[in-house]
């Protein structure tokens, strides 16, 4: 992928939305890059979803309408019960909408597929292969020779940090080494969109700060597409290059902007920028917001 997409990230744009009373301060937040169609990795149109309750149909998410653009990292944020689940497992081909369509690359999405890589907070590894073995499930079911997905396992292993445990069993690895492998799972099979459902929810603050560090700089390095699910908007912050925020259920979206902390993070080793006024701002207009649902 050529490094256009970084420029692109920051390139103002009218298209967003966002709401009237949150007022953000500091860069320019509102960013689209000037997307066409044709530049569109998902195009998401107009999605209504209801599921089969036991007293009637159940709206879990009502007339979602955005693009996704390649080399977006896009963090959601939405209150319990939202419709972010739902949504990534409609972007991932689990469930279809009730109406409206989705399409990668303007094919609608129709089922599961390799292209898109799935990373669960649980995630379902085999506990008594290796790590190794795990990693390499993907490209072996798919009928790869060995002698061709070995070397990627081991590269992919190497970008997630884990090349010393290759042999280890997923039972003797923590949680935060866990969720190394399923993200080295799902980057061995070149996803065109990574789909994180609140991937770190479930570890330390320590262990979730390093393997978030280690997401930021896999998607800066690859120029991945990045669709993350999280409750915390901290880490929304820290990780986005656009964060999206869903009403409480039935989700629709109420915010959809453009942020700059984890490309100053990455680009300007700005560590210390979670402690910065600007930073605050942020997390305390999008908290408001949310609480306010
Ligand atoms: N299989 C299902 N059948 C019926 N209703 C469902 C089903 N899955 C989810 N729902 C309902 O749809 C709504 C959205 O659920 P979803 O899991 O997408 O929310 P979420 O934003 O991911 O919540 P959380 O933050 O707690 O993970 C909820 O009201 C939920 O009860
Ligand atoms: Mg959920």
């Amino acid at each position: 992928m050529s490094e256009s997409w970084k420029e692109k990230l920051y390139e103002p744009s009218d298209e967003l939305i966002a709401v009237e009373n949150v007022n953000y301060e500091g860069p320019e937040p509102i960013v689209e890059g000037e997307g066409t169609p044709e530049e569109e990795l998902i195009t998401i149109d107009h999605v209504d979803l209801s599921y089969d309750g036991n007293t009637g149909p159940i709206k879990a998410l009502e007339d979602i309408n955005f693009n996704i653009f390649p080399g977006e990292f896009i963090c959601v944020l939405g209150p319990s019960g939202c419709g972010k689940s739902t949504l990534l497992k409609i972007l991932a081909g689990f469930i279809a909408p009730t109406t409206g369509t989705v399409k990668l690359e303007g094919e609608e999405i129709e089922g599961t597929d390799w292209h898109r890589g799935v990373v669960f907070q649980h995630p379902p590894l085999y506990n008594w292969y290796s790590v190794r073995k795990n990693v390499g499930f993907g490209p072996k079911v798919r009928g790869l020779p060995k002698e061709e997905y070995e070397p990627l396992v081991d590269e992919y292993l190497e970008k997630v940090g884990l090349s010393e445990f290759a042999e280890k069993k997923i039972y003797e690895l923590s949680g935060g080494m866990q969720q190394r492998v399923s993200i080295a799972r799902a980057l061995i099979n070149n996803p065109e969109i990574l789909l994180m459902d609140e991937p770190f929810g479930a570890l330390d603050a320590l262990t979730r700060e390093s393997v978030q560090d280690l997401t930021r700089k896999i998607w800066w390095e690859t120029g991945k597409t990045i669709f993350f699910i999280t409750h915390d908007v901290e880490e929304a912050l820290l990780l986005a290059s656009r964060i999206i925020v869903l009403s409480r259920h039935p989700g629709r979206v109420i915010e959809d902007i453009h942020v700059d902390f984890s490309r100053q993070i990455v680009e300007e080793n700005a560590t210390d920028i979670k402690f910065t006024e600007e930073f605050y701002k942020y997390r305390e207009q999008l908290l408001r917001l949310i609480n306010s649902q």
